[in-house]
């Protein structure tokens, strides 16, 4: 972690889902707090607020990341991609239709993070065996207990036998 001054808002740039953004804000504040509270982003939760349940993942630079613990500054210059920058409900990505297909949710409070750390997945690995998916989706935790529904829709994604 490079020297930033704590505190200061300055006013910055910061890409998101393809779209550049003017954000003031002290750059040590949490990318989770302003893609919620300034973008208006709310797929990506908070969860654990440490970096230990993946509710609050999204991509940067193609890197599945928790934005709860990633400061601003360290996303200044880079592509954030959040569960909105995946698809939506006309265009939905094929890991969230294939978790609507699979009945995968229950509360949803996982699903953003979910869906981010399988986005990242299927770029490296567009095929992955079943333990790929379940090692990738390790820090992903879901209190409803619906692992078994998300492997399965990993695999219908990635067009793997569910
Ligand atoms: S809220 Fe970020 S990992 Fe749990
Ligand atoms: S569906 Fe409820 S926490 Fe995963």
């Amino acid at each position: 972690m490079s020297a930033k001054s704590a505190g200061a808002a300055a006013a910055v740039r910061l890409n998101v889902n393809g779209t550049e953004h003017e954000i003031s804000a002290p750059e040590d504040t949490p990318l989770l707090y302003v893609l919620r509270n300034q973008l208006g982003l709310k797929a990506a939760h908070f969860g654990c607020g440490n970096g230990q349940c993946g509710a609050c993942r999204v991509l940067i630079d193609g890197q599945a990341v928790a934005s709860c613990d990633t400061p601003l500054w360290a996303a200044l210059g880079k592509r954030v991609v959040t569960a909105e920058g995946l698809g939506d409900a006309a265009h939905p990505h094929p890991l969230q239709s294939a978790l609507i297909a699979e009945q995968a949710g229950q509360c949803g409070y996982c699903l953003a993070g979910i869906q981010i750390s399988a986005a990242a997945l299927l770029a490296r690995s567009p095929a992955p065996g079943e333990a790929e998916v379940r090692a990738a989706l390790d820090q992903n935790l879901c209190r409803c207990g619906s692992h078994n529904r998300i492997v399965r829709a990993v695999l219908r994604a990635a067009g793997g036998t569910p």
